[in-house]
């Protein structure tokens, strides 16, 4: 029963829009009520999350434990070195011995072919809360920032600089879905792989790369930067040097349209891949894009779930 969601190429766009028009509503159907207060309907009374993580987070961890909380459900939370995962029990019986105690399960992973594994072993639904290869939750939460922020995502068009990294990767497959052309603009080395831009390229997605980020920004509608040097990463004192002349500065966002958005998933170093005038500046939506993580997420698990 119910439904994975490993990546969004997965989805078709009238899923995708369900998506994000259930994280405009909830979000709207429970302004100023406290935090921990339950929707109307408790929609997920009686379910549980699971959620695995083999490296750090704070956003994903707090959002989906708030979101499971906010939809009438509970969450447990493990790191893989809490479990058995840690000490070699193969992903394929984890899954299947979870699937026998919750409803869902939300991993963050390494390697993005164990979330695979782990999806086809489950008989509940998986969330990937992101890999070494995507962060779909993520774009979701950034895409409803930019339409509550007014952008028509058809037609408009989105930057990215810096490192051709996971999170670019889940905006290029969310390109088509949505309608959007993306800019890319990154060293020829830290380019998006081609798997995903043959993924954009079979779904008909405009995707432009560009090797600097002036380029990349020239006449965007929303500039978006992530850091440069992901979890992972072991090379980076060479991507910070590399990487410097893709850094979102003031006279960057300059060249993007008037009134252009920042966004940045978080976290963020200031003064490496943006200066502290754009993140801190009337331009960034970060801190509600940040918020936005629940409310998008809340309407994923009840895709999954409510099947
Ligand atoms: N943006 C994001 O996924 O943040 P965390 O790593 O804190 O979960
Ligand atoms: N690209 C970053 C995103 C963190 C939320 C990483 O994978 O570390």
């Amino acid at each position: 029963a119910g439904r994975h969601f490993i990546d969004l190429w997965h989805l078709d766009h009238v899923e995708l829009r369900e998506i994000l028009d259930m994280a405009h509503a909830m979000k709207k159907a429970r302004a100023g009520w406290p935090k921990g207060r339950v929707d109307d309907g408790a929609p997920l009374e009686g379910h549980t999350l699971a959620m695995i993580f083999e490296k750090s987070s704070t956003r994903t961890r707090f959002s989906f434990d708030m979101a499971m909380r906010q939809l009438g459900g509970s969450s447990i939370t493990a790191t893989s070195s809490d479990m058995q995962l840690g000490r070699g029990e193969t992903i394929d019986d984890t899954a299947r011995v979870l699937s026998r105690y919750v409803d869902a399960v939300m991993i963050r992973a390494n390697d993005h072919s164990d979330v695979e594994a782990f999806a086809e072993f489950s008989s509940v639904p998986v969330i990937n809360g992101l890999t070494d290869r995507s962060h779909p939750c993520q774009i979701m939460a950034d895409l409803q920032t930019l339409e509550e922020n007014g952008l028509d995502l058809r037609g408009a068009r989105i930057a990215w600089v810096g490192d051709g990294n996971n999170v670019c990767a889940s905006f290029i497959h969310a390109a088509a879905k949505f309608g959007f052309s993306l800019a890319v603009g990154t060293p020829a080395r830290f380019a998006p792989d081609d798997e995903d831009l043959d993924i954009a390229r079979e779904l008909q997605g405009k995707i432009d790369l560009f090797e600097t980020a002036e380029e990349a920004v020239a006449g965007a509608d929303v500039v978006i930067a992530d850091t440069f040097v992901s979890m992972g990463d072991k090379d980076a004192e060479r991507r910070l040097e590399i990487l410097e002349p893709y850094a979102v500065t003031e006279d960057l966002m300059e060249l993007a349209n008037k009134g252009a958005h920042f966004l940045h998933c978080l976290p963020a170093h200031r003064g490496e891949e943006v200066d502290p005038e754009v993140i801190d500046g009337p331009q960034s939506l970060v801190f509600d894009e940040a918020e936005n993580r629940l409310h998008a997420q809340k309407a994923v698990l009840r895709w999954c779930l409510e099947k």
